[in-house]
């Protein structure tokens, strides 16, 4: 991304790396995650106003532990070592790090000898701060000096006595770093003299010019799922290049309730945007039918979308670019990115289409964190239901409804999850959690509806609240509330008979149940 200045983060593989370039652009900084084997050279640039060096999982004496290009240390720019980041520095500029096999993980108080050094302006001497780390410094480098320690790792601030490094054991960019986001703050205003000066408006116009001269007069494909993230693309497109844009809804037969509806009216209606609806759910379930494994639905449903997708693009002369929601922890996330991060998920949206189609990609969102899509889309004008919308899975449906599925558990569990998100709406509680819905399970369960017996399904609903996805909460609805969703599904959805509320976090849950 070309902008005037930016913090970058050289990734050693830490599940928190992404959480330091949140931090930073929440304070309207642009910061951007690297690969940690960048060269000192790409980096001697004047945009590149600060580095940091991310946690990360290994040992620095394990083989293969990934290394930093010692000439960094040259560049005279300010430089933030974090945990694995911080044992680097140690190591390579000559102090004494020990190895360790057990890891300290959790709260710890650091204790400053002053708060002299900028990092700290403004704070007290003793912090809480969040520790997960194994090896811990015994010796700081030459030319570095120990400024703060905790009990159990004696070095837990090192700051150079001249030059602008500063290196920490602990995790700023975690909530649980009591002032972690004041330090940040001051390393990026007051170490990097950054400005504040990465808003949204600005990468609206940068795209959009960026997008017409890279499409020129060519057509663009996109996929629009009515997610958030397909529909600020095509918005965002649209405004770029009108009608070279078309978009193509595939619907599965797996949407929520009314879900085919509401895309074409906002977009082909409200937007003007060329939009091709196909239904394509006799494609999709006869494939599904009988089929209960998940992975092998998940399966089915990602090469009948690149059937149904190709045979669109077919009518349309395959135009020369397929657009994509690519957002910038997918980006990170993808293995090809960097070494040492560990995949936790991997996803299955329409993989493979861009290699099968052979067109050309345009992602212009993959710079970008979620909630800052969602200020370009409020931006650029899109309803507000559907920029705070909660994700939904691209199999849909197909990942709540356990064990096989068919037209009916389809219309059974989208009438549930209708009432469910209906009523969080009307409680106003849907924009308090991240993400919530209804599942279907194969379970049938006896009951009595006034003097009849009943013998009906079982339905379980999912609240969860969540930064970023990776680990989540369940959402303390309130008993009412859960209650009255629970009479109005038993009463009104034929087919279900019992409610159960899920009370597992993730991990060692997931969010979907698959
Ligand atoms: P899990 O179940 O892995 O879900 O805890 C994390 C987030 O990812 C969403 N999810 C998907 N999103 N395609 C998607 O676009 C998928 O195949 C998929 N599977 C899970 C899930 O809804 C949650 O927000």
């Amino acid at each position: 991304m070309q902008v005037s200045e930016k913090i970058v983060i050289l990734d050693y593989g830490s599940q928190y790396t992404k959480l330091i370039a949140r931090r930073i652009r929440d304070m309207s900084v642009y910061s951007e995650i690297i690969p940690f084997d960048t060269k000192a050279a790409d980096l001697d640039r004047s945009d590149i106003k600060g580095i940091i060096l991310s946690g990360g999982p290994q040992s620095v004496f394990a083989s293969g532990a990934p290394q930093i290009d010692p000439d960094i240390f040259n560049l005279n720019k300010p430089i933030l070592g974090i945990c694995y980041g911080m044992q680097l520095i140690c190591h390579v500029l000559g102090g004494r790090v020990e190895a360790s096999e057990d890891r300290e993980y959790g709260p710890a108080t650091l204790k400053l000898e002053s708060t002299s050094h900028v990092f700290f302006e403004g704070l007290n001497l003793n912090q809480k701060v969040w520790m997960s780390h194994g090896d811990r410094l015994l010796e700081p480098p030459s030319g570095f000096r120990a400024i703060g320690s905790s009990d159990n790792a004696p070095i837990t601030a090192m700051a150079h006595r001249d030059r602008p490094i500063l290196a920490i054991q602990f995790h700023p960019e975690v909530s649980h770093t009591e002032h972690g986001a004041q330090m940040l703050s001051n390393f990026v205003f007051k170490m990097c003299s950054c400005r504040a000066s990465w808003k949204m408006f600005d990468f609206i116009e940068d795209s959009v010019n960026a997008i017409r001269e890279k499409v020129g007069d060519s057509g663009v494909l996109l996929g629009l799922s009515g997610g958030v993230d397909s529909s600020v693309a095509a918005v965002l497109i649209h405004r770029a290049i009108g009608d070279q844009l078309t978009c193509v809804f595939v619907d599965h037969g797996m949407m929520r309730k009314d879900e085919m509806n509401e895309v074409v009216t906002t977009f082909r209606s409200g937007i003007g945007i060329n939009l091709i609806a196909v239904d394509a759910s006799n494609d999709f379930l006869g494939q599904l039918k009988d089929v209960d494994d998940p992975e092998e639905k998940r399966k089915i449903i990602g090469r009948t979308f690149i059937e149904v997708f190709d045979r669109e693009a077919s009518k349309l002369n395959h135009p020369e670019f397929l657009a994509q929601g690519t957002l910038y922890p997918d980006v990170i996330e993808s293995a090809t990115h960097h070494g040492p991060a560990q995949t936790i998920k991997s996803h299955h949206n329409v993989g493979g289409l861009p290699d099968k189609m052979n067109m050309k990609l345009l992602e212009p969102l993959r710079d970008l964190f979620k909630d800052e899509v969602r200020q370009v889309g409020r931006i650029l004008g899109l309803p507000d239901p559907l920029v705070s919308r909660h994700p939904f899975p691209g199999p849909g449906l197909a990942v709540r409804i356990l064990g096989a599925i068919d037209r009916e558990s389809v219309r059974v569990l989208q009438e549930a999850d209708d009432i469910f998100i209906e009523m969080l709406r009307s409680h106003q509680l849907y924009d308090h959690v991240s993400q919530a819905f209804a599942v279907l399970l194969p379970v049938k369960t006896v009951g009595i509806m006034g003097d009849n017996r009943t013998y009906e399904r079982v339905c379980a609903l999912r609240s969860v609240s969540t930064n970023d996805f990776m680990t989540a909460d369940w959402s303390r609805l309130p008993h009412e509330f859960l209650a009255e969703v629970s009479t109005r599904i038993v009463n009104e959805v034929a087919g279900i008979n019992r409610v159960v509320y899920d009370i597992t976090s993730k991990p060692p849950g997931t969010i979907e149940w698959e």
